[in-house]
């Protein structure tokens, strides 16, 4: 059987995906039991070079792909968000399968794909969407689909895990590395989605809908991007056993579903702290299965097009059977309510400038312990004259009420600045 394709993009993925077709096609057509062909690559620009295509194969006209009867399956690697859904829908509409590799697309309106899907009997498939070569869609959704899920904790960029890796291992400033990581080509000239945690919250939204078998809106996770950690917060997070990592979290807390993106505090000796550079890592935790751990690279071409082509050869060798169930979207149409940011419980670490005297630690233990606010660590960490830096860590408290005493600390004419709130986690709950 002939499997018609079209290509939707030929960057970085997409020049890697033809590269795996054209390498391993033949390989791909004898375990699929089939002939794969490679019709049309949609791009903008038919002056670059791309390696491995024809003149014939590259277009700039959709309706190449989409309006040929000949392809089955449409995979989309051109990124964006409006016309990317646009040629999905119609791709689904037309009785065409898909695959693609856009978390964003995903996150924003993959209700609406999965019901085109659904409506059509396609499939609709996305494992390059969250962390790039880890295979962890199927998994959610396939392999561990015996257990309820608790929670997953996940390094899910990279460019984030890069920069607080190398300001870890060298004790440089962020916007020093920063520069280093797009001089290098490991950050985008535009680094604001990753560097203020959008990437990772619309990975977390996919996989916080599989975790708690729901629709989640990205709208709804809470979000804080790793701009203002400093060289201090993470020489202190070491002295104190911890390393500081953006941790996307999804989990059943007491309050509800919680979701939420954040630069964390994570014990230095805990599997995800030696998750360095680019590298991303996911541990999930079922009710049979217990804890898992999968690490790998989370972007790159080839690792990101060894997820996609790994797609396309399971929608050929189910094209003829009755839509999977378990792969399609099984949630309830509504979307889930997250439990409120202000209501989840942590513990924090905090580091203020104070004055230098006495009273001062007397002054704060007061403030706190009137707001039932405990303090589990208390050191101060330098002197300047007449200056002291005071690091804390408190135990769990919500964000609300976490808020409240900050509010207070800073009022206290004894407090300079209260300079970094860090959140802490001790994977316990
Ligand atoms: P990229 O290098 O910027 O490539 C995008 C490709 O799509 C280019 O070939 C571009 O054409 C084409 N394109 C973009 N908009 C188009 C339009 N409106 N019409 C026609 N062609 C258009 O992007 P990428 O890094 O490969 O990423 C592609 C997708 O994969 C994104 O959704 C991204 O989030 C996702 N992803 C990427 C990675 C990664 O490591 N790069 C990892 C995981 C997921 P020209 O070449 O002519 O400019
Ligand atoms: N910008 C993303 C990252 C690419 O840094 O992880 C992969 O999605």
């Amino acid at each position: 059987m002939e499997i018609g394709i079209g290509l939707l993009g030929c960057g970085t993925v997409g020049q890697a995906v033809v590269k795996l077709l054209q390498e391993k096609g033949e390989d791909y057509g004898r375990r699929t039991e089939s002939q794969l062909m490679l019709h049309h690559v949609l791009v903008k620009d038919l002056q670059k070079p791309r390696p491995g295509l024809t003149s014939e194969q590259l277009t700039t006209d959709p309706s190449l792909i989409l309006d040929n009867p000949d392809i089955q399956v449409v995979i989309e690697v051109m990124g964006g968000i409006e016309e990317s859904r646009h040629y999905l829908l119609k791709a689904l509409h037309a009785g065409k399968h898909v695959v693609t590799a856009n978390k964003a697309l995903m996150a924003k309106h993959g209700a609406e794909l999965f019901d085109a899907a659904t409506e059509n009997g396609c499939a609709l498939y996305y494992e390059a969407a969250v962390a790039g070569g880890i295979p962890i869609i199927q998994t959610l959704k396939r392999s561990l689909a015996s257990n309820a899920l608790h929670s997953v904790y996940g390094i899910i960029n990279g460019t984030t895990n890069y920069i607080l890796s190398a300001m870890t291992e060298a004790g440089r400033d962020f916007e020093a590395v920063l520069a280093e990581a797009q001089a290098q080509g490991f950050a985008e000239a535009d680094p604001t989605d990753d560097i203020e945690g959008y990437d990772a919250a619309y990975k977390l939204a996919i996989l916080a809908s599989l975790i708690f078998e729901h629709r989640i809106s990205v709208d709804n996770i809470h979000r804080v991007g790793i701009q203002r950690i400093s060289a201090q917060d993470i020489a202190h997070a070491r002295e104190l056993g911890y390393v500081i990592k953006l941790l996307a979290i999804a989990k059943r807390g007491e309050n509800g579903f919680e979701a939420r993106v954040h630069p964390t505090m994570i014990p230095a000796q805990h599997p995800l702290a030696s998750v360095n550079g680019v590298y991303n890592a996911l541990l999930v935790q079922g009710d049979a299965v217990g804890d898992l751990m999968f690490y790998g690279q989370g972007a790159g071409g080839m690792p990101t097009a060894s997820a996609v082509v790994s797609d396309l050869l399971n929608i050929i060798v189910e094209m003829e059977a009755p839509p999977n169930l378990l792969m399609g979207c099984q949630h309830p149409s509504t979307e889930a309510s997250l439990a409120a940011a202000d209501q989840v419980m942590n513990r924090y670490y905090l580091r203020l400038q104070a004055e230098d005297r006495t009273g001062v630690l007397g002054q704060l233990g007061v403030l706190m312990g009137q707001a039932d606010m405990s303090i589990h660590t208390l050191t101060q960490k330098k002197h300047a004259p007449g200056k002291a830096e005071l690091v804390l860590i408190t135990h769990p408290v919500s964000e609300l009420r976490l808020r409240q005493v900050v509010a207070k600390i800073q009022q206290l004419d004894i407090i300079h600045s209260v300079d970094s709130i860090i959140r802490v986690e001790d994977f316990t709950g």
